[in-house]
């Protein structure tokens, strides 16, 4: 059983993952990596679809004790028996929009996957599917060391679940548009 690291990308997955990893002496599995190397992405103008029912059977054939496994397509993958615990990073989407301004996101994807993060998307498949093993930990106003610390508790306590609702911080602010209209 493995310790999982998801959340929209953009959300810092893989700068707390290394830091995770390294103070538990564990090696990170990163599910794009994993993916591009197996070769099964498949471009589609600016999105890349995966296959994840063949990637969640490369992964049902690894030994999964000694790792991180880190990236967005975790609870589309992995099965209840593969994940000890399951973290999902959040992040305040008015942050996430400047972070894919800065990777140069077309609007369409950034657009996506705020929109994704404003829903909970990524939460809502984790829970149906690893109930009480997800935790949520909003990184947003936390330093990356403070993230790592609050992921560190978690893992060791089992407890320790942030509540996030962008949904509501959305529509406070009257920015639905903003995050689900071309
Ligand atoms: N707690 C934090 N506070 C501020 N900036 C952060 C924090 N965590 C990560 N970052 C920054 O946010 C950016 C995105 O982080 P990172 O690349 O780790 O995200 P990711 O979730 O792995 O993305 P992807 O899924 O696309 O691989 C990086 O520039 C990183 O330095
Ligand atoms: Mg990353």
């Amino acid at each position: 059983m493995s310790i999982v690291i998801t959340g929209n990308p953009g959300v810092g997955k893989h700068t707390i993952s290394k830091e995770v990893a390294k103070n538990l002496e564990l090696d990170i599995l990163d599910i794009n990596k994993i993916a591009k190397d197996e070769g099964l992405f498949e471009k589609n103008q600016d999105t890349n679809d995966i296959d994840t029912r063949k990637l969640g059977k490369i992964f049902s054939e690894k030994n999964l004790e000694k790792n991180v496994i880190v990236g967005h397509l975790a609870p589309y993958i992995l099965d209840l028996q593969q994940v000890k615990i399951m973290i999902v990073l959040r992040r305040n989407p008015y942050d996430l929009i400047t972070v894919y301004k800065d990777r140069g996101y077309t609007d369409k994807k950034s657009i996506e996957n705020t929109g994704s993060e404003v829903l909970g998307i990524i939460t809502h498949d984790a829970k149906s599917k690893f109930q009480n093993k997800v935790f949520q930990v909003n990184s947003s106003g936390k330093s990356i060391e403070d993230v790592v610390k609050k992921v560190m508790s978690i893992i060791s306590s089992n407890k320790g679940n942030e509540e996030v609702d962008w949904l509501d911080l959305v529509t406070k602010n009257n920015d639905l548009k903003k995050f689900f209209v071309d």
